[in-house]
């Protein structure tokens, strides 16, 4: 009796799972869940080999109690029409808005007018004549400061780091400091303890989850305030009562009257300009700059800022330790060009956006990691009218499109044969320019007027970091191979720990 029932269950099991060409099943009532939850620890993976067999566009359907009704494209010609081409008719939505909702009304998930008076703020603040070199200024003085010491301990003790959690407090430090004028100094040889960092990432994974169950699910979850909400609501809170304080402490400076955006007289001459978001809010402060108000917009450039450039550079620093001869490349172009004085290369960041043109390997190294491991895998959109995309797939106001980044840069169909590999040269025009990629093809920073405003502000972060690491340290990977997260923010799963050896 308990064999017959094994094989029904198994014979059952068999049925349920069954797909056809790779492609899943839509089954009544349940969908395509079956086909989702069996491929859930391995979902970067079963997207890649879907978008191969789909032909870029799967139309994936959750179960009928379900608001899941998901577009899921690669396509570049979709991507262009939904980015740029038709741009008004598609928005981040209702949906995002609630399952994003600890960003409020700040950039990332308002549509319409508000964001469109987010997006001229932050063009003007990112192109403002002080933004580059307070820029530079701020990360060059963490790098001095924060990075080098932690490096030359641990190398001096062979003690192994978490390069993946270094960069983060690095990336938070740095941003705190562009977007609120403080340092919570959370790089240091003794690693403090540093309740942001978990709050953000409970954060992301909750959010992460939001989107992959029923609404309904993760809503009675919210009410009961238990699991993932649990956590969700207490990182929130963190977050929260982080912002308020800087914002406090931003007040009472200006109410002592502390010349904002400031030039600090520092003895090092570490910190010439001083120049950060909050206080540009503050100084065109009109009827909108409630503390709510500054509370959404710092939270949301935060945010934008902070994981994803951290990301970047620890992919980039797992692949160049799996491929020395990339990061022998890097050596040499940076030996050909740095001005070496006293300080350690010091000079060469009061000149920064002139070296910056001429870091082209570098750079193509940067694009070939993002292009492998792009640090926002998932960006969904919403349409307002129905519309047939160029794809031939019919979309309503009902449907969520999703472009996924991680399989795109691994189609042969878009980059080719040899997508799977590391290859900093397919960047390289003629041995010493840059290829322009079209951002609907290499759409990592998103594409048309809602791409990403920070693309240069991490380029130069990226670039100054990778510099001063390769140029002094040699680093060893203690795992050779490492594999990312089921998460909005494409992390290391389980860190990157290394070995830092002076070179
Ligand atoms: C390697 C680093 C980065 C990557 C890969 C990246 C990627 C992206 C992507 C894919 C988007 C579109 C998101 C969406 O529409 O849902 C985006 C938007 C955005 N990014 Fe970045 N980003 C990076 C660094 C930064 C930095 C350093 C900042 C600085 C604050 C920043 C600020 C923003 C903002 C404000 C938006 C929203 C733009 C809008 O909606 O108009 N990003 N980024």
């Amino acid at each position: 009796m308990v064999i017959i029932t094994v094989l029904i269950f198994f014979v059952l099991f068999c049925y349920l799972f069954r797909n056809k060409n790779g492609i899943p099943t839509n089954w009544p009532l349940l969908g395509m869940l079956p086909a989702l939850l069996k491929n859930a620890y391995r979902i970067h993976e079963f997207l890649i080999e879907l978008m191969e067999r789909s032909n870029l566009t799967f139309h994936f359907k959750g179960p009928w109690f379900s608001n899941m009704n998901l577009l899921l494209t690669i396509d570049p010609t979709n991507i262009h029409h939904v980015l740029s081409k038709r741009f008004e008719n598609y928005v981040k939505g209702p949906k995002l808005y609630e399952i994003l909702e600890p960003l409020g009304d700040g950039i990332l998930t308002t549509d319409s007018t508000l964001w469109l008076y987010h997006r001229n703020v932050a063009h003007s603040f990112f192109n403002h004549p002080k933004f580059h070199q307070s820029l530079v200024d701020v990360t060059w003085k963490k790098v001095k400061n924060g990075l080098i010491p932690v490096l030359e301990h641990v190398s001096k003790h062979n003690i192994v780091i978490d390069l993946q959690d270094l960069f983060l407090r690095f990336s938070y430090d740095t941003m705190c400091t562009i977007m609120m004028d403080h340092d919570p100094t959370s790089l240091s040889v003794d690693s403090p303890d540093f309740p942001l960092l978990k709050a953000v990432a409970d954060m992301a994974h909750g959010a992460f989850i939001r989107h992959a169950v029923p609404t309904w699910i993760w809503k009675l979850q919210r009410w009961l305030n238990v699991g993932e909400e649990k956590k969700f609501r207490q990182g929130w809170k963190i977050l929260d009562n982080f912002i308020y304080k800087c914002i406090d402490r931003k007040r009472e400076a200006k109410a002592k009257g502390a010349s904002i955006p400031s030039k600090t007289n520092n003895k090092d001459q570490d910190f010439e300009v001083s120049y950060d978001l909050l206080t540009f809010f503050m100084d065109n402060e009109d009827k909108n700059t409630n503390d709510k108000f500054l509370r959404d917009t710092i939270t949301n450039f935060f945010l934008a800022g902070g994981e994803t450039t951290s990301t970047a550079l620890s992919w980039f620093f797992y692949l160049i330790s799996n491929h020395p001869k990339v990061s022998h490349k890097i050596k040499q172009e940076l030996n050909s060009i740095m001005i070496q004085n006293d300080d350690n290369y010091e000079m060469i960041f009061r000149n920064f956006k002139e070296i910056s043109s001429k870091l082209v390997y570098l750079h193509a190294a940067l694009c070939e990691t993002l292009r492998l491991y792009p640090s926002i895998v998932f960006n969904p959109k919403t349409p307002v009218e129905p519309q047939i995309l160029p794809s031939g797939h019919r979309v309503n106001s009902n449907t969520e499109i999703i472009f996924n980044t991680y399989a795109m840069g691994r189609m042969k169909s878009i980059w080719g044969d040899d997508c799977n590999e590391f290859k900093p040269e397919r960047w390289i025009l003629e041995g010493r320019m840059i290829k322009h990629e079209p951002s609907y093809k290499f759409s990592v920073f998103s594409a048309g007027p809602r791409s990403c405003i920070g693309k240069q502000m991490a380029f130069t972060q990226m670039k100054i970091v990778a510099a001063i690491i390769i140029q002094n340290y040699h680093i060893e990977a203690v795992e050779k191979y490492h594999v990312p997260t089921m998460s909005m923010v494409l992390h290391m799963k389980h860190g990157f720990k290394v070995r830092i050896f002076r070179s």
